[in-house]
């Protein structure tokens, strides 16, 4: 029975990671959990999960709360919380769960610790990939992510070489503005960009998902899962998101991987370490409706966001940090109405433009790049008012 610490558990693939270890009890034993500001669940986990003993809490008013409930469990608060229930839990596995830059410590910790990591934060591979690699080379720790691309990519190359691939071409559903204008695109408002045509998911993946800066992010998250380069890695659309990825062969075998939108799928690949589970999360597949394959090539006019993948696995260094600190204080403050949705793109391109790049960044010189960039980016907003 594996011993599983799942942080983020409130959000969406925390809670959909639940459903999923609900599914298998007899296989996973939850022992910890973090949440941030919804907390709300955390009794009922409680209930289902008799040996969930380690919690971790964004706030400190929800840990003082918590413990006068639960004196005889060990909770903690904060990103230093994080990195400490790691260390006590003594779980076999942790599923990292968390949105943006807060992912990244807690995903170093795990691999330092030779944990089995199942990663969801792709911000995790964005701003530290080289790093990521290298503990995993240097130690015993293992590595499978939670993304429903990658998922179907690792599918697609279970049992092929590397060296055979001829391209791998990552699916995206274009997201809510694929067919409108350029020109409206500044009138676009939080409301409109939170409309995902095909997946239900946290705010933040969501807003990405319509800039196609979520499709940069898997580029980099491809080339330092998969090992392949840059130049081997194209987006592709897929309006319905029924093909989750492909991959071309140099013989010009087309293996792709079809199927329900469910993020159970990839989850239960990740904590099942690759192999299938066998559990049933929907009633049959009606091949027909899978059956029928449309594509698009990306319009990078149109999200030239998608082009600083290239960039940053070709730049390398902190620029992945860089990339990922001001984007996710620019998706904040659009989805708070105090930028235009242009203003993504426009302070992104003057921040890549000029920052101070390191060419082998150290985990403490990262974090001290996304300080940096956070305040920067916020100077640049107040600017901009
Ligand atoms: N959702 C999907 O379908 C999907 C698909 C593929 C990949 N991913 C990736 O999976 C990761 C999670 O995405 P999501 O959509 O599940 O996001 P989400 O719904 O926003 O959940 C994020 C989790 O992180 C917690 N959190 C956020 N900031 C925190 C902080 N400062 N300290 C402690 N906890 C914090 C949240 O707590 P509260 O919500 O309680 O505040 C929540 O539990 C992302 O990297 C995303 O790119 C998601």
């Amino acid at each position: 029975m594996k011993k599983v610490l799942l942080l983020g558990a409130s959000g969406s693939i925390g809670s959909q990671t639940i459903d999923v270890l609900l599914k298998h009890k007899g296989k996973f034993d939850l022992v910890g959990v973090s949440a941030g500001n919804r907390v709300e669940n955390i009794e009922n986990l409680i209930k289902n999960f008799a040996n969930l003993n380690y919690f971790c809490f964004k706030n400190e008013k929800d840990y003082d709360e918590f413990l006068l409930r639960h004196p005889e469990k060990q909770a903690y608060f904060g990103d230093e919380g994080l990195i400490k229930i790691i260390e006590d839990s003594n779980a076999d596995m942790v599923v990292n769960a968390l949105i943006g830059f807060v992912g990244f410590l807690p995903s170093i910790k795990a691999l330092k610790l030779d944990k089995i990591l199942c990663l969801a934060n792709k911000e995790s591979l964005v701003v530290g990939g080289e790093i990521v690699n290298s503990l995993l080379k240097n130690g015993h720790a293992k590595l499978y992510p939670i993304d429903s691309e990658h998922v179907a990519i690792a599918k697609c190359l279970y049992n092929k070489k590397i060296e055979d691939i001829d391209k791998i071409l990552i699916t995206a559903s274009g997201g809510p503005f694929f067919l409108l204008d350029k020109e409206k695109f500044n009138d676009i408002t939080p409301e409109d960009a939170l409309k995902h045509p095909t997946w239900t998911m946290g705010k933040k993946i969501t807003i990405d998902s319509s800039t196609m800066m979520n499709k940069c992010f898997e580029i980099i998250e491809a080339h330092y899962l998969f090992n392949v380069p840059a130049s081997k890695i194209k987006p592709i659309v897929d309006r319905k998101s029924h093909v989750h990825s492909m991959v071309i062969f140099k013989n010009r075998d087309i293996y792709l991987q079809v199927g329900p939108s469910d993020m159970r799928i990839p989850i239960s690949y990740a904590l099942f370490e690759g192999k299938p589970d066998n559990g049933k999360y929907f009633e049959d597949v009606e091949i027909n409706t899978y059956g029928k394959y449309e594509f698009y090539p990306m319009d990078y006019e149109k999200f030239p966001l998608i082009n600083y993948g290239y960039f940053v696995l070709k730049k390398g260094g902190n620029s992945g940090a860089v990339l990922n600190a001001s984007n996710e204080v620019l998706v904040n403050a659009f989805l708070n109405h105090k930028i235009k949705y242009l203003d993504i793109n426009k302070i992104i391109d003057k921040i890549m433009s000029t920052y101070a790049f390191i060419k082998n960044p150290s985990v403490e010189d990262l974090v001290k790049t996304d300080k940096e960039v956070r305040k920067l980016t916020e100077e640049l907003i107040e600017k901009g008012k």
